[in-house]
């Protein structure tokens, strides 16, 4: 059993139609469900909205692997931090970490010690380097990091033996997020010429690559460690 946050398009939908090609069943979390498959089911959650995201409950998930990805993310609005309304970092924050955390933590509550049960956070290489305008997002990029080292400890302490917690970096890919990133303009992001040369030099990964890589890390990698990178998995 396979539950995404954020399956209606960029990395999470390209990740969900893999797994349900794979014959898997798949929770999908968000706004919106545009896959139509008799594998898949529908969790309506806004995850920028605490009390939603604490209201959302499971079905009966069996004996079965389970495989949480919080891929659901926002970059927030690109500009200089001293620029932006202090509501911003809290949406950022709220998306990108506390609905993932608040979720996993259902789960940790809900599956036995033995069950099988790996957590993927998508995480950012924005989450080891800054950037300037995305703090909030390289801020909360950089807590998913830590928070899953954390959760990686404190799991393997509590004896949950097959347990696994990973924060995966998928590099730059050709999203919704990365033309979000190209339309800013050089007063509020200094680096958008870097970005366009991406796009315009075929830098970007395809979505399908990229849930490929994240397939072949979760399924055919001794995971050994909390942090990847899906450049360093070849395909
Ligand atoms: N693209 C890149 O180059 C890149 C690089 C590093 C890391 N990442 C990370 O990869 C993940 C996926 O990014 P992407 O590039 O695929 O982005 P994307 O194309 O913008 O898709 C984002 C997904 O998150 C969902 N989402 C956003 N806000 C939500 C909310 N409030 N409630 C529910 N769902 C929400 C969106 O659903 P809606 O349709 O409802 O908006 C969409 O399914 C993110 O965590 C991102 O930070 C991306």
């Amino acid at each position: 059993m396979i539950i995404i946050t954020g399956t209606s398009r960029g990395i999470g939908k390209a990740v969900a139609e893999h797994y349900l090609s794979r014959d898997e069943k798949v929770i999908g979390i968000g706004r919106n469900h545009p896959i139509s498959h008799p594998n898949y089911s529908s969790i309506n959650c806004d995850l920028s909205d605490p009390d939603a995201v604490d209201q959302i409950s499971f079905p009966q998930l069996g004996e079965e692997p389970i495989i949480f990805i919080h891929n659901a993310g926002i970059l927030g609005k690109v500009d200089y931090f001293e620029r932006l309304e202090s509501k911003e970092i809290a949406q950022v924050m709220q998306v990108n970490l506390f609905a993932g955390a608040t979720i996993l933590q259902q789960l940790l509550k809900k599956l036995p010690k033995d069950q099988s049960f790996k957590c993927i956070f998508i995480s950012s290489g924005a989450g080891k380097n800054p950037i300037a305008s995305w703090a909030s997002y390289c801020a909360s990029k950089a807590a998913v990091d830590l928070f899953c080292q954390t959760i990686q400890l404190e799991e393997q302490e509590l004896g949950r033996n097959d347990f696994h917690c990973l924060s995966v970096a998928p590099g730059v890919v050709d999203t919704d997020m990365q033309a979000t990133i190209r339309e800013s303009n050089q007063n509020s992001f200094s680096e958008v010429e870097r970005f366009k040369e991406y796009k315009n030099s075929n830098q970007l990964y395809s979505t399908e690559l990229v849930a490929k890589k994240l397939l072949k890390l979760i399924h055919e990698t001794p995971l050994n460690q909390v942090l990847y990178s899906l450049r360093d998995i070849e395909l």
